[in-house]
C-alpha cells in the first residue's frame, strides 16, 4: 500500500464516516434546511463560543469568505509572508475582493513581530490604503506544523482593539493545535472575530470548513458564500462525516503528533538528514538533505516513490512529511528504511 506523507489532505473518509453519510438527513442548505449542516454548524460554533457558524466547502473559500466579509476593495490586510492564504490560495483576496495584501516577515514560530505589525498599520490619510484586518495561522503550515502561543495572540489583539482591525484566524489544523496545547478551541480562538477550520485535513472528512464568528458576521458572509458560489443543497451528506470527524476524531490526532516525532527521530539519525528547528511540533516533519549528498530532492522522491513513498518537496533540499490517519506505525518504519536506502553513498 502507497504510504502518502505528502499531507494529511490525503486521508480518507472512515467507514463510520460513510455510515453517517449514507444515513445523513438532508434538506436544501441554501434555505438553511439541512438538519446535518444545522446540527454541525451549531455544534462548531459552541465549540468555539462564537455565535454562529457556516459550512463551507473548503479552507480557502472559509478563508476567502471571512476577508470578503470583514474588507472592501481596496482595504489591506497584514498578514505573514508564508501564509497559507497569501501563499497558496491562488490570490483570491486580491483578484476577488481587491484586497491588499501587506505581508510581513514570519518567525519560524508562526509569528509576526508585534513592531512590526504595530509599524504596518496605516495612518489615516487619504493616500493610504486603509488597514482593515490581520490574519494569523495555527497551526502554521510552512513554519512547520508550528503552535502559534497562546499569550502572543492575545498581544496581537490588544493592537488590533486599538486600532479597530478585524482578526481571523486561519486555523486549517486548530484541531492539531488544541490537541497539542491541551487548550480548548474556545480558548486558542477567543481573540478573533473570525476563525475557519477544516475538517478535510487530519479529521478525514472528504470535503469541508468550517468559518465561525459573530451572527452578524455570519449573516454577511452566507451571502458571499452564495455569490462565490459556495451554496450547496443536500450538502448534509458532506456534513455527516464532519460532524464524525469532529466529534469523534480529534483525540487521536495525538496519534499523528507521536508519529511524527518517531519519524523525525528515525530520520535525524540518517546522514545528511537535517530536522528543521521547531520540527516537528504537531503531524509535520521537515527536513533538509545536505547540500553535500549529491541528490536533488525530486531525484530523492523519485526513487522513494518506486518504493511506494510519497513526500512533499518543501524548498530546494527539503521535505515536509505529514503523518494522519492513514499513516500507521508500520509506515513511519517503512518509510525511515527508505531513506536510509535512498541516501546511502
Ligand atoms: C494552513 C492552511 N490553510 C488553508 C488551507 C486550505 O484548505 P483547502 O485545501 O481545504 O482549501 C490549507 C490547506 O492545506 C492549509 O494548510
Amino acid at each position: 500500500m502507497v504510504i502518502d506523507l505528502r499531507s494529511d489532505t490525503v486521508t480518507k473518509p472512515t467507514p463510520a464516516m460513510r455510515e453517517a453519510m449514507a444515513k445523513a438527513e438532508v434538506g436544501d442548505d441554501v434555505y438553511e434546511e439541512d438538519p446535518t449542516v444545522n446540527k454541525l454548524e451549531d455544534y462548531a460554533a459552541d465549540l468555539l463560543k462564537k455565535e454562529a457558524a457556516l459550512f463551507v466547502p473548503s479552507g480557502t473559500m472559509g478563508n476567502l469568505i471571512a476577508i470578503l466579509t470583514h474588507c472592501q476593495r481596496g482595504d489591506e490586510m497584514i498578514m505573514g509572508n508564508l501564509a497559507h492564504t497569501f501563499l497558496y490560495e491562488a490570490g483570491g483576496m486580491a483578484a476577488l475582493g481587491g484586497v491588499i495584501p501587506h505581508t510581513l516577515q514570519n518567525e519560524s514560530d508562526g509569528t509576526i513581530r508585534l513592531e512590526a505589525i504595530q509599524a504596518a498599520i496605516r495612518e489615516k490619510d487619504v493616500h493610504f490604503p486603509r488597514t482593515r484586518m490581520i490574519t494569523l495561522e495555527n497551526t502554521h503550515n510552512r513554519c512547520g506544523g508550528v503552535v502559534l502561543p497562546e499569550e502572543y495572540t492575545h498581544q496581537v489583539a490588544k493592537i488590533a482593539q486599538k486600532h479597530d482591525l478585524k482578526m481571523h484566524l486561519d486555523g486549517a489544523r486548530l484541531f492539531n493545535a488544541v490537541v497539542k496545547t491541551k487548550s480548548t478551541a474556545a480558548a486558542l480562538t477567543a481573540d478573533f472575530d473570525s476563525v475557519s477550520f477544516c475538517l478535510s485535513k487530519g479529521l478525514c472528512a472528504p470535503v469541508g470548513s468550517i468559518l465561525c464568528g459573530s451572527r452578524a458576521f455570519i449573516t454577511k458572509a452566507r451571502r458571499i458564500r452564495k455569490q462565490v458560489g459556495g451554496g450547496m443543497r443536500q450538502v448534509g451528506v458532506l456534513a455527516a462525516a464532519g460532524w464524525v470527524g469532529l466529534t469523534t476524531l480529534v483525540d487521536r490526532l495525538e496519534d499523528d503528533h507521536r508519529r511524527a516525532k518517531i519519524l523525525a527521530e528515525g530520520l535525524s539519525q540518517i546522514p545528511g538528514i537535517k530536522i528543521r528547528p521547531n520540527s516537528p511540533q504537531t503531524n509535520m516533519v521537515f527536513m533538509d538533505i545536505d547540500p553535500s549528498i549529491k541528490k536533488s530532492t525530486s531525484e530523492i522522491s523519485q526513487q522513494l516513490k518506486m518504493d511506494e513513498i510519497l513526500v512533499g518537496e518543501a524548498g530546494l533540499y527539503g521535505f515536509r512529511l505529514v503523518t494522519h490517519h492513514d499513516i500507521d506505525d508500520n509506515a513511519i518504519q517503512k518509510t525511515i528504511a527508505a531513506f536510509s536506502k535512498v541516501m546511502r553513498p
